[in-house]
């Protein structure tokens, strides 16, 4: 399961207007006919481009493009003017689109070279610029095709050069700037290699991203980094040596055993911080007992996105190097019904010694993700812990299909993750864990139940998991509407997105 692409970037100079590339392609923010390079390259069409913009009527809205053949009037094969709306609502995500709508046509039209002129958003942004751009372009023509048949679906893609210009009269760059520019591109690679990591784990089959197969990854990941990053696996014998009884009772009806992932990055220096990133593993989620109906079954794979998230993430962080040891967890195994699945009304015994009565089995993922931050919080004992979890639907009825909802009681280390996200453009948004909401998890048998009411189903759940976060700094990431998409964009086919990957690399690596 590993990307590779035969895709290069690089810093281009000279005029873009004499660029022999198959696509020049650059931004129009709004109207286009007032936008310097749009004028430019237009004089040299001989207002062709003006002609066709007003007849399409483009307007640079985000989303809107516009191509036209230059028939040897310019140097590139086709122009291509991609939208991005007025300038000053233009977020540094927005960017993401931008360069993953030019390499989607590029391959549409079998294009294999592309020179794109970089907007000027002045000097203080050009490196996440860069970076993101970079990201969008691999983001973007991300493709899983392993089950596609046809030849249609089987054909490689054609771009094989995605060129930058800084502007477009091609000053040429001086040697700091290409340095700076090179360290983005890598940046960005690096990044978006991850994010197709944990799409690739999200999209296949539950047959096939079983509870072993996410930790034969795991183990590749370690095996990559030989030297800093190092795996442990554990199996259901294993866990239940240490106690963990609600991870293993969500496993136990499943004929694919529970499989613990644990994987540590060492930085070469002495660590500063260490950080833990916990990830939901359930490799299908039936429901079990309190059995899913059908449609709401169908996507119920991505119930792993968390542990794909956490895995991938960590991948890159080795590879771009932290001052923190970083470790990634997941509790990985299927909730399913059969003779020797948990049922309601039972009671289990957590691994930090708390009872948890059953009253709904298809809460699962609060009883792995329990056990798993018992274990991060008395084997590792980090300074700061993070799970990312598929866990409501309540969720997706708070904040919608594409925003994450946050929850901790720590206002430094929530506030840190939120700039991180604001940074890489991940939507997340912060819920309170009102404490009043915690009588509903009482049991007349146990200590409690795993289950709520309806009303406040994803703070119910958060407040479930912080009786096992306890005193450790944690923050509590519900990803159950953005890890997979049904309504595409450019950087984000429809499938699993690999979300919260990004903010997780650049949280760990950020100095
Ligand atoms: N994996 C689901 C949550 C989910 C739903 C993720 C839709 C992605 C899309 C989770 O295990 C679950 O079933 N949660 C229940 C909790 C309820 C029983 C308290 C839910 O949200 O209905
Ligand atoms: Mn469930
Ligand atoms: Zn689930």
């Amino acid at each position: 399961m590993d990307a590779k692409t035969n895709l290069e970037v690089t810093l281009l100079d000279g005029s873009a207007v004499t660029a022999a590339v198959d696509i020049l392609a650059f931004t129009a923010f709004g109207d286009p006919t007032k936008d310097g390079v749009f004028k430019s390259v237009d004089h040299v069409l001989g207002g062709a481009l003006a002609e066709v913009a007003k007849a399409e009527s483009f307007e640079g809205k985000p989303g809107q493009t516009l191509s036209l053949y230059t028939h040897g009037k310019l140097g590139a094969k086709r122009v291509m003017v991609v939208g991005a709306g007025p300038c000053g609502d233009f977020t540094n995500p927005g960017v993401r689109d931008l360069t993953a709508a030019v390499a989607q046509q590029a391959n549409k039209v079998s294009a294999a070279s592309v020179g794109f002129v970089l907007p000027a958003l002045g000097a203080g942004r050009e490196a996440a610029l860069v970076q993101l751009a970079v990201e969008g372009i691999y983001l973007g023509t991300y493709k899983f095709a392993r089950y596609l048949t046809s030849d249609e679906a089987k054909k490689p893609p054609t771009l094989r050069s995605f060129g930058f210009f800084t502007d477009i009269k091609g000053k040429k760059p001086t040697a700091a700037q290409t340095r700076a520019f090179q360290a983005s591109v890598t940046r960005g690679e690096v990044i978006a290699a991850a994010v197709n990591h944990a799409r690739d784990l999200i999209n296949e089959p539950a047959a096939v991203a079983t509870p072993a197969a996410l930790a034969a990854d795991a183990q590749a990941v370690a095996k990559k980094h030989k030297g800093s990053v190092t795996a442990t696996v554990l199996d259901a014998k294993k866990c239940a040596e240490l106690g963990m009884g609600m991870f293993l009772a969500v496993g136990q009806g499943s004929d694919q055993e529970a499989r613990f992932i644990h994987l540590t990055y060492k930085p070469a220096k002495k660590a500063k911080k260490k950080l833990c990133f916990i990830g939901k593993g359930v490799t299908f989620d039936s429901g079990g007992y309190s059995l899913k109906p059908s449609n709401a079954m169908e996507d119920m794979k991505i119930d792993m996105s968390g542990a794909a998230a956490v895995i991938s993430a960590i991948d890159a962080i080795a590879t771009l190097g932290s001052d923190h040891e970083v470790h990634a967890i997941a509790a990985c195994c299927e909730n399913l019904v059969s003779g020797r699945a948990y049922k309601l009304g039972d009671v289990l015994t957590s691994m930090d010694g708390t009872t948890v009565e059953i009253n709904n089995t298809d809460a699962e993922g609060r009883l792995t993700l329990g056990d798993a931050l018992t274990y991060a919080r008395t084997k590792i004992v980090p300074d700061e812990m993070f799970d990312f979890a598929t866990l409501t639907g309540a969720c997706m009825i708070a904040l919608g299909p594409y925003t994450a909802g946050v929850m901790s009681e720590n206002e430094g280390l929530v506030r840190s993750w939120m700039a991180a996200a604001e940074r890489t453009g991940e939507d997340m948004w912060r819920l309170p864990l009102t404490s009043r909401l915690r009588e509903q998890l009482k049991s007349q048998i146990a200590d409690m139940r795993n289950t709520g009411d309806r009303f406040g189903g994803a703070i119910t759940a958060g407040l479930f998991l912080k009786t096992f976060a306890k005193d450790t700094p944690w923050v509590h990431v519900d990803i159950a509407g953005p890890a997979s998409t049904s309504s595409p964009r450019p950087s984000q086919p429809k499938g699993g997105t690999g979300f919260a990957v990004a903010t997780m690399i650049d949280y760990a690596t950020r100095r």
